[in-house]
């Protein structure tokens, strides 16, 4: 249980890789384990497409061209929820040695996911379109399951909502089909130790902003 603990109390988003390869039985047992998350009537409904080596250059070459040509903002969160991503943005970005009010350095430390952070692997993880919003529950449980097996494996993740900006680049290079829908990225490999951002703490809320129980007393905090 301790190991447990451990393991989900000190992971945390990488955003600086080494080039170092994953070794292919590590990468291998965590995708094994992964699959054993729950999902609703057992549909198993993750697709994950996988790419290193050249085929990671490729993307990368295609996602440069894109930002060049065709440049687009993430997609905007709901006005009441905009709050969170400013604040997290002063904080990754700030850890970055870049001021609140530096808008342009921003937009440029932005375009890393693009780059996978400089990762030698990266995943996009997909559901078929006809699925819906609890199906993508389990999709996310796999998610969690697989960065929590490559974690303990010492393998570093960061989940990349980015990557959904340029769909069709990245349909294209992966030749994923269109009936999958593209739901997050996922880069991964060895966490660059020299680099501060990897050791940020961003701050969680307590239990009570999310979790209500009712028709128990309240328990105090211990
Ligand atoms: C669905 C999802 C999408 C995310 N998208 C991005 C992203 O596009 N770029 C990025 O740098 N981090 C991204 N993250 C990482 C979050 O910013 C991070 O999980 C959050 O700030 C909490 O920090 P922690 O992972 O270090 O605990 C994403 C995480 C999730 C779960």
């Amino acid at each position: 249980m301790f190991d447990f603990e451990n393991l989900v109390r000190n992971r945390r988003s990488i955003r600086r890789f080494l080039p170092t390869p994953i070794p292919h039985e590590l990468l291998s047992e965590a995708l094994a384990l992964a699959q054993f998350a729950p999902s609703n009537s057992n549909i198993q409904p993750w697709r994950l497409f996988l790419a290193e080596g050249d085929c990671i250059e490729r993307l990368r070459e295609a996602l440069r061209e894109e930002v060049q040509t065709n440049p687009r903002e993430l997609a905007p969160l709901p006005p009441s929820f905009r709050s969170y991503r400013r604040e997290l943005g002063a904080i990754v970005y700030g850890s970055m040695g870049i001021a609140r009010d530096d808008d342009a350095g921003r937009a440029q430390a932005s375009l890393r996911n693009y780059d996978f952070f400089g990762a030698p692997m990266v995943g996009i993880l997909c559901m078929h379109k006809e699925l819906g919003l609890t199906d993508a529950v389990g999709v996310g449980m796999y998610l969690q399951t697989l960065v929590l097996g490559l974690t303990a494996r010492g393998i570093g993740t960061c989940v990349q909502a980015a990557l959904t900006t340029y769909p069709e680049a990245i349909r294209r290079v992966l030749a994923i089909p269109e009936e999958q829908a593209i739901l997050c990225g996922l880069s991964l490999g060895y966490a660059d130790p020299d680099f501060p951002t990897n050791h940020l703490r961003v701050p969680k809320q307590p239990v009570e902003n999310n979790v209500s129980i009712q028709g128990r007393p309240v328990l105090p905090a211990h």
